[in-house]
């Protein structure tokens, strides 16, 4: 048994999440764990880490056979060897493999309100964001749903190329079935738009739903994955992607030497393995821990603040809620960062119309950090 409740001192090591929080302020906003990364991570890195020459990285044979065992075992998803490729990061890889997918002014599909990066990759690339609008779906317990003549719409729209899809979906929590993503697929077929998959959060997955990876529906889609979010080792800096076709893959294998983000650092590879080759029961055991968070949210919401209504959470760890009667959420986020200490982000931050009237909530910490953030807000709401 792994030990979640353990309280780690983050603060002054140079942590996004804490030290650009104000002292004293719980930060609960950018997506990463307050738990220690597996032991075998850790012995790993400690193994690598005794060599003590940390020069430029060749990534071995055994880092490929790694990540191709792992999605067989996990999600019963043949990969070949030959159509991997990897870069620095799953965003970077986003803004190449875009680059190899679309010309400047051409339109880009996405589920909104999406991962905020979604946007800024896309402008960036020079193309056009198309948002499609997810909806709450009444009879599914709010959960939201992808509104599919609109979304057909705008796969039929003659500038879009690209749909980019985020599966698991960040922020909604949503883990698209099966029948959805055939759905998805046989839209972009129909309308010659290609797929790419960001699957960042695929391991983050609550009980009773399961991921399908893209691929395994659609193999011409392009897939990006890292253990890099489910494991806690954002900071290392490596990522994945999976592109069976050999001419796209060349493309994009060009645009990441452009952009200048071919090389990762000695530690990253070596934390990938131990991740995917030895360390299946501790996130299995993770996301047990991050569902019972969910739970304690939704019980403690609906106790002690009423006009907060949780989203059901299918995966990740982030947690997608809608407030009532709160006013404007940049306001109301202000107002708990400002008197209840607790920093959480306005749903604005994930489609300016779309996000309005949420906040999502990074789950990722120790039970009693959780309890401690609700408590403030409870007597601010007083
Ligand atoms: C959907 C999604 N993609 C990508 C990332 C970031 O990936 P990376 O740090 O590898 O660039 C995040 C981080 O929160 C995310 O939620």
């Amino acid at each position: 048994m792994y030990n979640f409740n353990q309280t780690i001192e983050r603060r002054g090591t140079g942590c996004v999440k804490w030290d650009e929080a104000p002292e004293g302020v719980i930060p609960m906003w950018v997506a990463d764990m307050d738990f220690a990364v597996a032991p075998a991570i850790q012995e790993a890195i400690r193994q690598r880490a005794e060599h003590p020459i940390y020069a430029y990285t060749l990534v071995g044979e055994s880092y490929y056979q790694a990540i191709i065992s792992w999605f067989q075992r996990r999600h019963q998803w043949t990969i070949a060897r030959e159509h991997i490729l990897y870069t620095t990061g799953v965003v970077p890889g986003i803004s190449c493999v875009l680059k190899a997918l679309t010309m400047p002014g051409e339109k880009v599909v996405i589920l909104s309100p999406d991962y905020n990066c979604f946007f800024s990759s896309i402008r960036n690339t020079g193309c056009v964001v198309s948002e499609s609008i997810l909806q709450q779906c009444h009879n599914t317990q709010g959960r939201f749903e992808v509104d599919w003549d609109d979304f057909e719409a705008r796969c039929a729209d003659e500038k879009t190329t690209v749909f980019l899809l985020c599966n698991p979906h960040n922020p909604t929590g949503r883990v698209w079935t099966r029948e959805e993503l055939q759905r998805m697929s046989n839209i972009c077929h129909k309308h010659h738009v290609r797929i790419v998959s960001d699957e960042i959060h695929c391991e983050l997955i609550m009980s009773g739903h399961t991921f399908c990876p893209m691929a395994t529906i659609d193999p011409t889609a392009v897939i990006l994955n890292s253990p890099s979010k489910s494991f806690n080792i954002a900071g290392l800096q490596m990522a994945n992607i999976i592109c069976t076709d050999a001419e796209t893959r060349r493309r994009i294998d060009r645009a990441i030497n452009i952009n200048e983000v071919c090389d990762v650092n000695p530690f990253a590879p070596v934390a990938g393995m131990a991740a995917y080759n030895e360390s299946e029961q501790w996130i299995d055991e993770l996301c047990a821990y991050i569902e019972d968070n969910y739970h304690t949210l939704c019980d403690f919401a609906t106790k002690h603040l009423p006009c907060w209504q949780v989203m059901p959470m299918e995966g990740t760890y982030l947690a997608w809620v809608k407030i009532q009667d709160c006013g404007d959420v940049d306001a109301y986020t202000k107002k708990l960062e400002d008197e209840a200490k607790v920093w959480m982000n306005p749903g604005t931050m994930y489609g300016e119309e779309s996000g309005k009237g949420y906040i999502r909530i990074n789950l990722a910490c120790p039970r009693a950090t959780l309890l401690e953030a609700l408590e403030r807000i409870k007597n601010i709401q007083k």
